[in-house]
């Protein structure tokens, strides 16, 4: 191949919108969001969450207008995380147990209202229901046990399936969680529920807003070191997926987004599964910070950085813009 100047002029297939457009490599649509949405409790309650501009709570009833908001705008997905009330938190996390959770009465009136327009993906973890904000049970010294861990939150999977989730994300990175979940639900014919794991989530400095948002933060003691990623590691990511893959998740997700671009690239090319990116809070926010400091135009940013994680290979992405970039994609 001899492609030389003048021959190829790289700038020729730039020079117009109307080429532009027809060589561009990657495409984002409305389809490739999920949602993520806050629920509290109370009758028409909208809490704004300081930290996260533009992103409320809502309660069950507000997340059912949420819900037929995303229908219209062609979002396909979304995933909801409880606000416990103080006093249901519990060193155990047993409400996480409870039929009639705040999540439980979310995801049954979501599916009440909207069926099968829209898909529900639920969050699997202890850290909105414990008393100490860590994701699991901890030992007389601290430390987060694994084996009990597992044990309960194979029985919050069942409890949101149950309610009618369509998604269990496990987002608590025990080992052996995947298969446990997986066989629970087979067993209890919960063929079709599908599960995304969180198979690369990174102990991170950007879940700071999320904490706030469900309430765990201000209780979170330490950090989440002994169960999350070393940001340092690439290989004990692809190990993590490896593992999750062979028990049994139907996708994967690398958590946080932007700055694991690599890890979502290796995942796609090593194993071709369906992987997301999870654009998380402190990402997020710092895009609506930029904005409000006047330093960058939030759309643009927005879209900028949601292409990114289609060009690395992404199948979706997980995003508080959703909405918004909806809008801006669906003109
Ligand atoms: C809970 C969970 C977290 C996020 C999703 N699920 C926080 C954490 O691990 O501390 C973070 C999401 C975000 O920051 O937007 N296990």
């Amino acid at each position: 191949m001899t492609a030389r100047y003048p021959n190829t002029r790289m700038r020729r297939t730039r020079a117009t919108a109307w080429s532009r457009t027809l060589h561009r490599e990657t495409l984002i649509t409305s389809a490739d969001l999920i949602w993520p949405l806050f629920v509290t409790e109370g009758n028409g309650a909208e809490e704004p969450i300081a930290s996260l501009p533009g992103v409320s709570r809502w309660c069950v009833d507000g997340i059912v207008a949420r819900a037929k908001e995303a229908v219209a705008l062609g979002i396909p997905v979304i995933a909801l995380f409880p606000n416990t009330q103080a006093d249901r938190r519990s060193d155990d996390g047993a409400e996480a147990l409870n039929p009639d959770n705040l999540m439980c009465r979310a995801i049954r009136a979501v599916k009440d209202a909207c069926g099968e327009d829209i898909g529900v993906l639920t969050d699997v973890a202890l850290d909105p229901y414990t008393a100490h904000g860590q994701d699991g049970l901890l030992d007389d010294k601290g430390y987060v046990t694994n084996d009990d861990t597992v044990a309960v939150l194979v029985d919050q999977a069942i409890n949101q399936a149950e309610a009618g989730a369509d998604i269990i994300a496990p987002s608590d990175m025990m080992d052996g969680r995947i298969h446990a979940i997986r066989m629970a639900l087979e067993m209890g014919g919960h063929h079709n529920v599908q599960i995304m794991s969180y198979a690369a989530k990174y102990a991170s400095a950007f879940y700071g807003p999320f904490r706030d948002a469900v309430g765990s933060g201000g209780l979170l003691k330490g950090d989440k070191k002994s169960y999350q990623m070393d940001p340092a590691n690439t290989d004990e990511a692809l190990r993590e997926v490896e593992l999750d893959i062979a028990e049994g998740a139907d996708s994967v997700m690398v958590k946080p987004g932007l700055a694991y671009l690599d890890i979502i690239y290796r995942v796609k090319e090593r194993f071709g599964v369906p992987v997301f990116a999870y654009q998380v809070s402190g990402e997020y926010a710092m895009i609506e910070a930029a904005q409000a400091a006047g330093i960058g135009d939030r759309d643009a940013l927005m879209m900028e950085k949601l292409l990114s994680f289609k060009r690395a290979g992404c199948s979706g992405i997980l995003t508080y813009h959703a909405p918004v970039a909806a809008r801006l994609l669906n003109g």
